[in-house]
């Protein structure tokens, strides 16, 4: 596919990133792409990865170019090719721009808001997101509504604003979120929010680029946390934003720029090296996130799973319409509150107890362990996040952490 054009046109700052020889086929399909995009030229003798480039600044002199790499803080060969790679897989017009951890990138996109603008925020999302908005709220840099996003009714409403208190500027959606696996209308929830005359940031970190585009969907703004799914490997963290308009991409690249928050040449590096499997690495976590989900569903000593992949998920219709699988996050509730979830925590031995989600490995964390966490996510809830284990392994494990759990609590099973 050609590479797309850089929304600043040939003259603008990134324009070295159209120059090169490009000669793979059109119409490459996004599991390609994660394997073709954002290589070298095919240049005789010439590295089949990009360089891992260790330098600050760049040899210049008189006045620089607009395309010229300069200084470190604003661009390396390494950035590009995994910036040109995660454009072209997230189906944008324009390279990512990536930033030193999804909270930065989320920090830049919230940066888009007008000052005291009003933000419409999923009731459960990303702690730290909701966090973040509480905190530009209480410096009067921001109004924040918080609304159920899975109740497109309720969003719609929220986006008008009460009498008195005025349309939306921003819309930010998480789907599926986190914790709580709620699944957004997309479709519905971007005309909603453009009629309203508001920006739509989707942050896509749970579904991956593989399992949903919410450009194409309509939305102006992607955010990623890439240490989850995009890395893959438990070993970065990183965050990157992308837009399709030119006029937002200057104004992120601007506020990554004089913020600073830049990354490291290895992160990103390493995380190129993980979307390169990306598409592999998801295929086995959603099958063996799924055939865990319809296990949790029967099993006894379960109050409750959550799953966008079973059947009578609230959520599963939707995914099914807007998503290409169902994500490899769940949320399970076991038998006996807080106490049992933290005991399942406490006795699982192949399942590692951690924070953080998309690894290979499997992980699982008792939310409310965190005083922070939304106290409408419920206390006995435990994310897991499934990884590319043999999903026998994994079920043999958690089946006798649930078990031994249940059995040192006054339950009948
Ligand atoms: C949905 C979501 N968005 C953003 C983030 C923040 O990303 P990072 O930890 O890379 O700053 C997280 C982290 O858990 C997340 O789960």
């Amino acid at each position: 596919m050609p590479h797309a054009p850089h929304p600043d046109g040939p003259d603008g700052p990134d324009a070295a990133r159209d120059d090169r020889p490009d000669d793979r086929p059109d119409g490459l399909r996004p599991a390609t792409l994660a394997v073709a995009a954002g290589r070298p030229p095919r240049v005789q003798g010439g590295p089949v990865n990009p360089p891992v480039v260790l330098s600050s600044t760049y040899v210049s002199q008189g006045v620089p170019g607009p395309d010229e790499l300069l200084y470190a803080r604003g661009g390396t060969e390494t950035w590009t090719a995994f910036e040109e790679a995660l454009g072209e897989l997230e189906g944008s017009t324009a390279p990512a721009l990536v930033h030193a951890s999804g909270m930065a990138a989320i920090a830049a996109a919230f940066a888009l808001l007008p000052a005291g603008g009003r933000v419409v925020l999923p009731t459960h999302a990303y702690q730290i997101s909701l966090a973040y908005a509480a905190d530009l709220e209480a410096r009067g840099l921001a109004r924040v509504t918080r609304v159920a996003i899975d109740d497109t009714a309720a969003v719609v409403a929220a986006l008008h604003g009460a009498p008195g208190e005025g349309p939306a500027a921003m819309l930010w959606v998480e789907s599926p979120t986190n914790p709580m696996l709620e699944v957004a209308d997309l479709p519905a929830l971007v005309d909603a929010a453009h009629a309203a005359g508001a920006l739509v940031v989707v942050d896509n970190t749970f579904a991956t680029p593989l399992g949903q585009r919410p450009l194409a969907l309509g939305a102006d703004v992607v955010v990623h946390s890439v240490t989850k799914y995009l890395a893959g490997h438990s070993d970065v963290v990183l965050g990157a934003v992308l837009t399709d308009d030119p006029a937002l991409h200057a104004r992120v690249l601007a506020h990554r720029t004089l913020h600073g928050s830049v990354a490291g040449p290895w992160e990103v590096w390493l995380a190129l090296r993980g979307m390169r499997t990306l598409a592999l690495r998801l295929e086995r976590a959603q099958a063996n996130a799924a055939e865990i989900a319809r296990r949790l569903a029967a099993h006894p000593a379960v109050v409750e799973v959550r799953h966008p992949s079973l059947p009578d998920d609230p959520g599963h219709a939707r995914a099914a319409r807007q998503m290409n699988g169902f994500g490899a996050v769940l949320a399970l509730r076991p038998v006996g509150g807080a106490a049992g979830a933290d005991a399942v925590v406490a006795a699982v031995r192949l399942w590692l107890p951690a924070t953080s989600l998309g690894g290979v490995e499997s992980m699982l964390e008792r939310r409310r362990r965190f005083a922070t966490e939304s106290v409408t996510v419920p206390a006995d809830l435990l994310r897991l996040s499934v990884g590319v284990e043999d999903v026998e392994d994994l079920w043999a494990d958690l089946d006798a952490a649930l078990r031994s759990a249940a059995g040192e609590l006054p339950v009948e099973l």
